[in-house]
């Protein structure tokens, strides 16, 4: 309790896809601390049902106490938006901690508003670092970094990261992956239904997500990819979720798929449906973030189509492969993997289903 006797109030930020796996174990451990309360906010930086409710709904989120309804829009106005409706709830709220999750736009817009009214920030997933300024999560990670109070980092290279930029040591806390809680979590309730309404047989078949604005706001780049895409899956059904911003390019394009029984689009998948394809995918390609870490942790050969990752110890440790712009390389490995010689790997350390119960006591010590 504090000094009034009322409770110590934690308010979490949430906004976009990725965030709700991060947010809903620590909101879970939170949630045994009986002298703590705890508040939900949504920016609505992603809104549609597949992005967004469904998540809620499968991670066992509560519904948000608050949501901003920002919606999409260039970055500045993204930002500045959270930010104006961000600040009136946290003056109206007074909470002792904000958490904000991993590094997208609500992320940094949240902690700038807390850092300016001296309000203590968590930062859940510190310390990632692609040393790529043109990614704007690099950005919103170097941020958020700076001005939180509390730095969860879900590997050493984090820690290192951090105390390389001048962060001082007390405030950083190696906890694990909170993305891997969620993963462990769930696993339990994730089964082959998707896979089988998709008639797809186990291991053979590549799961494909692609997002980044480097993969699909170049036209060429992104048409490219999709040719590569499509003589892989010559040999190997590829399954490809797309993501809205994806969708939006290539309507605009009009990029044709030239034989979609082999390369097959579908709409945003939710996260036990998606969990179960990639635990059943022979290999997967990618550009997120979060799942070169979930494929490192279930074993899953992992083929990343960008040239760096914040993410380095899926490449030490997992099985993470980074294939860069070189379309040729994903072919190649793509065939080393079907002819059996493709990377294996292992699990870091304290990636174990815990990181949100870390978490959870370090926020009680230090409130
Ligand atoms: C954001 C994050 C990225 C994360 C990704 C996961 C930033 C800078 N980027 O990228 O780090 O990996 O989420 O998905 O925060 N849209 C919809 N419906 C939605 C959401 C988006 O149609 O519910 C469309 C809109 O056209 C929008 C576009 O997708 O303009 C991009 O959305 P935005 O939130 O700006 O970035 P993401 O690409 O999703």
């Amino acid at each position: 309790m504090a000094d009034n006797g009322k409770k110590i109030y934690v308010l979490h930020i949430v906004g976009a896809r990725p965030n709700f796996m991060k947010a809903a174990p620590v909101m879970r451990a939170l949630a045994r601390y009986p002298e703590l309360s705890q508040k939900l906010v949504h920016t609505g930086q992603h809104y549609d049902a597949n992005m967004s409710e469904i998540f809620f709904r499968q991670l066992g989120l509560p519904a948000p106490d608050f949501n901003l309804e920002v919606g999409s829009g260039s970055h500045a106005w993204q930002t500045a938006q959270i930010m104006m409706r961000f600040e009136e709830i946290v003056l109206q709220e007074r909470p002792n901690l904000v958490l904000v999750y991993g590094d997208v736009n609500s992320t940094v817009a949240a902690a700038l508003v807390c850092a300016k009214l001296g309000i203590p920030v968590g930062h859940v997933e510190a310390g990632l670092r692609s040393f790529d300024r043109t990614m704007p999560e690099e950005i919103n990670r170097l941020i958020t970094d700076q001005i939180a109070d509390l730095l969860f980092t879900p590997s050493q290279d984090g820690n290192d990261n951090l105390i390389g930029e001048g962060v001082a040591p007390e405030k950083i806390h190696l906890v694990g992956n909170v993305m891997i809680d969620t993963l462990v979590h769930l696993l339990p309730s994730v089964n082959g239904r998707c896979r089988q309404e998709l008639h797809l047989e186990p291991k053979k078949f590549a799961l494909v997500t692609l997002h980044r604005p480097s993969n699909v706001d170049d036209r060429e780049r992104f048409a490219a990819i999709l040719k590569t895409l499509d003589t892989i899956s010559r040999n190997l059904t590829c399954v490809f979720p797309v993501h809205p911003r994806t969708r939006a390019r290539l309507q605009e394009w009009d990029l044709a798929i030239p034989d979609e029984s082999r390369l097959r689009l579908l709409e945003p998948l939710g996260y036990l449906d998606f969990l179960g394809l990639m635990q059943e995918a022979a290999l997967v390609i990618t550009d997120s973030g979060g799942i070169q870490e979930e494929t490192t942790f279930l074993g899953i050969p992992c083929l990343t189509l960008r040239k760096n990752t914040e993410r380095p110890i899926t490449v030490g440790v997992g099985t993470n492969i980074l294939v860069g712009e070189d379309l040729e390389h994903l072919e190649n490995e793509t065939q080393a993997i079907l002819n059996g010689t493709g990377k294996t790997g292992g699990v870091p350390p304290l990636w174990d289903g815990k990181a949100g119960e870390r978490i959870a006591e370090i926020v009680c010590e230090y409130l």
